[in-house]
């Protein structure tokens, strides 16, 4: 964590939580915050898809300091693309910030680099952030490719996005072999390839790269949040499992007590 840096914790729910049950745990959940906490840390919750509406309505309705966001979108506007949703549509609903590559996208659902370039552009576009996920996977980490793998995911995401936009991406590096797994990486690694990154966007983004926000994730919990948020170069968490239990997500947004 750097001081220069608001830290970023955000919550992928992922295919979980029907809305009703959305609804219930965003309500915990903000019972358990106290409102340092928002001043400390910007703190998202991406639900899936149907529960967004109704989060917007409950953190509008009762004043929830909460940033709203979304796990995926299609690139274009609106169109022929059964069972997608737009961008805009996603803007309408007071979201802020939308996932883009996660791995589950790349490796389940055929998401390319090229994709995840087009999605960032139409996320920036609508006038949210996107939160662009890259992380080697284990043969490659094995064979010492992570740097390279990262810097090109990194290099292809952000293809012609200038400086004022890209300021407002968020980068989470996540290695492929430590989400879900309950096996995180070090912070002492986390650390390292997330510096990775910055250099890459250091070389796109000279003037802006330093204020730019990076995370980690893969199995993020209460009882590692510390340590990972110990190191100069990460600037917050994207969560997964430990996002859907509001105890324990406000245990990992409450890192410092
Ligand atoms: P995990 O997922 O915290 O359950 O490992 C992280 C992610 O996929 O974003």
């Amino acid at each position: 964590m750097s001081a220069d840096r608001k830290p970023i914790i955000a919550a992928n729910w992922k295919m979980h939580h029907d809305h009703l049950v959305a609804i219930q745990v965003v309500q915990k959940l903000s019972y358990a915050l106290e409102p340092s906490d928002y001043d400390t840390c910007d703190i998202v919750i991406c639900p899936p898809f149907t529960g967004i509406r109704s989060i917007q309505n409950l953190l509008e309705g009762d004043k929830i300091p909460l940033l709203l966001g979304a796990q995926s979108c299609h690139w274009e506007d609106e169109g022929a693309f059964t069972g997608e949703v737009a961008p805009p549509m996603l803007a309408r609903m007071n979201v802020s910030y939308v996932i883009a590559g996660h791995s589950e996208r790349r490796q389940l659902f055929g998401e390319t680099d090229e994709i995840v370039n087009k999605k960032a552009r139409a996320i920036l576009k609508h006038g949210m952030n996107p939160i662009v996920c890259v992380g080697e996977t284990l043969e490659e980490r094995e064979a010492g490719a992570t740097d390279e793998r990262v810097a090109t995911q990194t290099r292809a995401a952000f293809a012609s996005i200038k400086s004022p936009e890209a300021e407002r991406c968020v980068v989470a590096y996540e290695p492929i072999w430590a989400i879900g797994t309950g096996r995180n990486a070090t912070p002492d690694d986390a650390n390292t390839t997330i510096g990775v990154i910055r250099n890459v966007l250091r070389e796109l983004y000279r003037e802006v790269a330093d204020a730019m926000r990076i995370q980690y994730g893969g199995s993020v919990k209460p009882g590692n949040i510390a340590d990972l948020m110990a190191m100069p170069e990460i600037d917050g968490a994207l969560v997964g499992g430990a996002s859907l239990d509001p105890g324990d997500f406000s245990q990992i947004i409450r890192f410092r007590t």
